[in-house]
């Protein structure tokens, strides 16, 4: 189906190349979903503070959005922070939250100018202040933009995302504004944080961790997944068309036959 070259042999005897036209050839999933894992690792295996890790992996996030407009996807989500993560020193968890703010406040111009509408998943009021303020001018600056939907997910955990959606669904229920026979699949994706977008047609997860995570139990229910061993600070274009080309081989078929 696709032109095939042999990459170093030393680097990846099992990698193919694939160029952008050749992916376009084909549809491209419109929602990619990523867990961006092994910024711990790339900057261990480096002798580096895992803040360097993390820094590498906000460039990395900056080349895939850009190359993931080019390409057409209508939303990437990005899984940058879990409600698990404030388990982590607090040292890390101070540098992860400025980071959203690092990479906005950079980048915001270039987000703008490529047409790139921000969107965060998450709950936003336990971020610090400064974090969330740099999300909300992020997303309020960028609103009307009609390209990529950036979506990170921020302070987010979906067994927290789908307790919420029940507890909501249930006060309305309470108040007789719903009855039981009212809540079905739509009405529950109508309260989750995702409302306004379609599920994930494929999820990445990067640094060979084959779990979720806690990441979009829900909208993965019909997902194709992609796993790599790759840290998610070496993630490139390469990678992100070789998933695609993945996606493009499989048929999804939904349940039915
Ligand atoms: C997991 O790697 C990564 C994170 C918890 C943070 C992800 C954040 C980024 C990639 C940068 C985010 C950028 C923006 C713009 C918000 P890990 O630290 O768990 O790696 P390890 O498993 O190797 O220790």
């Amino acid at each position: 189906m696709f032109g095939k070259i042999w990459k170093d042999k030393k680097q990846s005897p099992l990698s193919l190349s694939y160029t952008k036209e050749e992916i376009l050839r084909h549809p491209i999933p419109e929602h990619v979903a990523i867990i961006m894992d092994g910024n711990g690792r790339w900057a261990k295996k480096r002798a580096l503070p895992r803040a360097a890790g993390h820094y590498e992996g906000m460039q990395v996030v900056r080349k895939i959005t850009r190359f993931a407009n080019e390409l057409g996807i209508k939303v990437l989500t990005l899984y940058a922070f879990s409600t698990e993560n404030w388990k982590r020193p607090k040292s890390e968890v101070e540098y992860l939250m400025k980071l959203p703010e690092q990479f906005l406040t950079t980048f915001l111009p270039e987000l703008i100018e490529e047409n790139v509408n921000v969107r965060v998943i998450g709950n936003r009021e336990q971020l610090p202040d400064h974090t969330r303020r740099a999300v909300e001018q992020a997303i309020a600056e960028t609103k009307q933009n009609t390209g990529l939907i950036l979506n990170f997910a921020l302070n987010y955990g979906s067994r927290a995302e789908i307790t919420y959606a029940i507890q909501s669904i249930a006060k309305q229920v309470e108040k007789g504004l719903l009855s039981p026979e009212d809540i079905n699949e739509d009405l529950v994706a109508s309260y989750l944080m995702t409302k306004d977008l379609a599920d994930p047609d494929l999820l990445i997860r990067t640094s060979g961790e084959i779990r979720l995570s806690n990441f979009m139990l829900w909208q993965l229910a019909y997902t194709e997944f992609w796993f790599t061993d790759v840290l998610w600070p070496d993630f490139t274009e390469q990678h992100l068309l070789e998933a695609i080309a993945e996606f493009q081989k499989r048929g999804r078929r939904f349940g039915g036959v």
